[in-house]
């Protein structure tokens, strides 16, 4: 069976700073890969290669055996890759469930010439995208806040709002950049439940943190990347014990 995802010597460099260096990398579904590294060393901009919002500048990139490095952004999401950002990009004046309902991995609605040319179709997959929205909102303990709008919510409600949105996609591969970063108490640990259940269902997932208890308690393996290299993989605790991550991460 193939890899959900596949990477194959990806590099990338901007101006002089090597940011992908020769990239190796394969997921399989129901994996949960932590991807440990200090700031600057390309960890988003791996999920930004991966998502195609950026180009490689040497390399593949497989999703489920098919290439993606040929295909714009909007392909790519449409061929299974759903991300969560680092710096959330919500729209704070509208509504959770209209932040939700955008994010829908096709909202027919979007098109003017298929809502002229079927109307009907289009209503009902609103309906459906809909449904899915409040179903992931009621697994987050958020439904009551449908029609608040994400401006008045609080920050750890945010970063869920932004998890919700990647999920409207059935994508098998997911990419989380610090869902933890600045998320405590209840909204940490809907997070945390929320990654395990998508892992359990099948999910190829890939998370950015520097949480190490959220690390231990989710990721099945790690990478540790440093400038854009891969320096260390294996088992969580081998490699949050290592040498070099304690050296170069922690500073010790
Ligand atoms: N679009 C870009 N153009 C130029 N340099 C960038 C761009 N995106 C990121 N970088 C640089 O690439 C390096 C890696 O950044 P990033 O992937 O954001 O690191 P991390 O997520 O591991 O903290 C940094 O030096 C950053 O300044
Ligand atoms: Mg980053």
């Amino acid at each position: 069976m193939s890899a959900v995802l596949s990477i194959d010597k990806l590099n990338k460099r901007f101006g002089g700073v090597v940011v992908a260096d020769d990239i190796d990398l394969q997921l399989g579904a129901g994996e949960v890969l932590g991807l440990i590294g200090p700031n600057g060393a390309g960890k988003t901009t791996l999920f930004n290669l991966i998502s195609g919002v950026i180009a490689a500048d040497a390399g593949n990139i497989s999703l489920g055996g098919k290439r993606l490095d040929s295909l714009p952004v909007y392909r790519r999401a449409r061929h299974g890759v759903a991300r969560t950002w680092q710096h959330m990009r919500l729209f704070n004046s509208m509504s959770v469930l209209d932040n939700l309902l955008i994010a829908a991995s096709s909202y027919p609605g979007e098109s003017f010439w298929r809502l002229i040319a079927a109307g009907g179709s289009v209503k009902a997959a609103e309906a459906r995208n809909r449904e899915k929205a409040h179903a992931i909102l009621t697994r987050m303990g958020l439904a009551p806040l449908a029609h608040t709008n994400v401006a008045d919510i609080t920050f750890g409600q945010q970063k869920l709002i932004g998890m919700a949105r990647a999920l409207m996609s059935e994508s098998p591969l997911l990419l989380l950049d610090e869902p933890m970063a600045g998320v405590e108490g209840s909204a940490y640990e809907t997070m945390r439940q929320i990654v395990a259940e998508e892992a359990a269902s099948g999910r190829a997932i890939c998370v950015v943190e520097h949480n190490v208890s959220f690390i231990r308690a989710l990721c099945t393996s790690a990478i540790f990347m440093v400038r854009g290299r891969i320096i260390e993989r294996g088992g969580v605790e081998a490699l949050l014990e290592s040498r070099a991550l304690a050296e170069l991460y922690f500073g010790k």
